[in-house]
């Protein structure tokens, strides 16, 4: 997936309004066919972020590419190829789905007739002759991604598609966005939803301050943090153990906590065994998604 050229490409985006500085230097890329999580607590920067994706504000420093195009000066080459929904969808609630539908298509100059293939792809086609406020916030969601699907867009930009939905809500939500992926369209998405984000994102980029403080697939940030926990008779001459051959440890209690793989804690265990502590168990840890991001914001709150 990676070997091809990013869709989108973010490059040292910065955002000072006054004196603050609400995002920095922040930059990654979106490939083809993967769903990109951005993912941070309330406050992080994600809607402004998003913002200068789109060109909805200029950002202060930095540079966005989109197909190819840079925003700055292929401004409408570039916005060509996104569909965006950004906080919630612009919707005429006193109008039909597919009034809206039109009205977008009419906009945009694309056939009337596509109103139909783009409710069928995000399961509205049967509802688009109600009313829009008719709706739940899921269909809402749904319809205004329909509607950025008008415009056959090859980079799909969505702000908190699941804020607020329940849980089936959440559930269509993701089939629907990882369908599209599946379909090779690139999709960045932000989300305060931990939980969230493990389960629909190929790639991930915690942002918290304004700054990317981590990036990489979900696999490997939570691989990352990889430890194995000893359960031990003596923690102390465990300790020392360890310190002899050189593997770092932490201490809990009556466990140990080593920065090692699951494959090499064999002869770690021999050599325990050998020094007479007793191993009651060896397991390997992996912290999940949720207590990575606790630990590299320094704990501030999300759902
Ligand atoms: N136009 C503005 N003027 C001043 N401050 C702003 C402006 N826009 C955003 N901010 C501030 O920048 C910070 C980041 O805001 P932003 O909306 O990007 O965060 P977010 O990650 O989208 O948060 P949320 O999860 O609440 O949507 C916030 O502290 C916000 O108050
Ligand atoms: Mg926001």
């Amino acid at each position: 997936m990676t070997s091809a050229a990013p869709a989108l490409s973010a490059h040292e985006l910065t955002k000072v309004i006054g004196r603050r500085t609400i995002v920095d230097r922040v930059s990654f890329d979106l490939f083809p066919g993967e769903v990109f999580g951005f993912l941070g607590p309330n406050g992080a920067g994600k809607t402004t972020t998003i913002r200068m994706l789109v060109g909805l504000i200029r950002p202060t420093e930095g540079a966005v590419t989109i197909c190819g195009h840079d925003i700055r000066h292929q401004f409408e080459e570039a916005m060509r190829c996104v569909g965006c929904i950004v906080e919630t969808p612009d919707l005429y609630r006193f109008m039909t789905g597919r009034e809206n539908l039109e009205h977008f298509a009419r906009m945009l100059g694309v056939k009337s007739s596509e109103t139909d293939r783009v409710a069928d792809r995000v399961g509205m086609l049967h509802r688009l002759d109600q009313r829009v406020g008719t709706y739940s916030l899921g269909m809402r969601q749904r319809l205004g991604i329909a509607q950025a699907l008008l415009g056959r867009p090859r980079v799909m930009i969505l702000d908190e598609p699941a804020n607020g939905l329940d849980p089936a809500g959440i559930r269509e939500m993701r089939e629907l966005i990882r369908g599209l992926a599946a379909d090779g369209m690139s999709i960045f998405v932000s989300s305060h939803l931990l939980a969230e984000i493990e389960l629909m994102c190929d790639r991930v980029a915690i942002i918290h301050h304004g700054q990317i403080l981590r990036a990489g697939t979900v696999r490997n940030l939570i691989a990352s943090q990889r430890a194995m926990e000893f359960h031990v008779g003596d923690v102390d001459r465990a300790g020392s153990v360890f310190t002899q051959r050189g593997v770092a440890f932490e201490k809990d209690h009556d466990r140990l906590f080593a920065a090692i793989d699951e494959a090499d804690a064999a002869p770690l265990i021999a050599e325990l065994v050998r020094n007479d502590v007793e191993v009651f168990s060896a397991r390997p840890r992996l912290q999940t998604l949720e207590e990575m991001f606790l630990d590299a914001t320094g704990g501030e709150s999300v759902d």
